[in-house]
């Protein structure tokens, strides 16, 4: 069984819908936050998921904070850390640490839109598709090998909040996904880019 940890900063809904899909062969062995009001920390708990809050703003610098946040994540030996609207910026050395195990799920069709206000500034760019991405962490914000993307179309009127959650929904079923291939060892990594592998058919063939 793989051990999954997932960090967040606030609402969770990204880890709920991974936690509500489940992933064969893995278990969420906590779900961990830099915010100790952020509100996905009671779905965890009601679902006797161990949570732990490292609170970014009792360190006096990223690198201390990183360091802390390693140590509460590296007690559960996780095969895969999971950023779920987790809104730090990440050191380099916490980023090697966990190289080819660390995700992350971003609000744009990267390489648009990397950073924050992702919709408002799709939005006002006129685009006519917009969507989320999950990626692999690499110490260059936004700029992991994209392991899948999501489209929605955004239409004439839309607002911020109206084209968010049209994205929201997407990354929902993205995310589980994403981290059930990962899990099943179909996301094969090389160099800037991560290919998804074909599902065995149950017979040993390959489709
Ligand atoms: C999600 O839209 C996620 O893509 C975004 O924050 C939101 C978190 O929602 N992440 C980023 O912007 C990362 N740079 P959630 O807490 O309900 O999952």
């Amino acid at each position: 069984m793989k051990s999954i940890v997932i960090l967040i900063s606030g609402r969770g809904s990204n880890m709920e819908a991974i936690v509500r899909a489940g992933i064969p062969g893995a278990r969420i062995a906590a779900v961990i936050s830099n915010r100790p009001g952020a509100e996905g920390l009671a779905f965890a708990a009601a679902r006797d998921i161990a949570t732990e809050v490292v609170d970014h703003t009792a360190y006096p610098d990223r690198e201390r904070f990183d360091a802390a946040l390693a140590e509460a994540i590296d007690r559960h030996t996780p095969d895969l850390v999971v950023l779920a609207g987790f809104m730090r910026v990440l050191t380099a050395d916490f980023v090697r640490h966990y190289a080819g195990r660390l995700i992350n799920i971003h609000p744009s069709l990267l390489p648009a839109f990397g950073g924050l206000h992702t919709h408002r500034r799709a939005l006002e760019a006129g685009v006519r598709v917009h969507g989320a991405t999950v990626h692999y962490v690499t110490p260059e914000l936004d700029c992991g090998p994209i392991v899948v993307q999501a489209v929605v179309p955004v239409l004439p009127d839309d607002t911020e909040a109206e084209l968010a959650a049209r994205v929201l929904a997407e990354e929902h079923r993205i995310y589980p996904q994403a981290v059930r291939w990962i899990i099943a060892g179909r996301v094969r990594l090389d160099g800037a880019r991560a290919e998804v592998l074909a599902a065995p058919e149950p017979n040993g063939f390959v489709n």
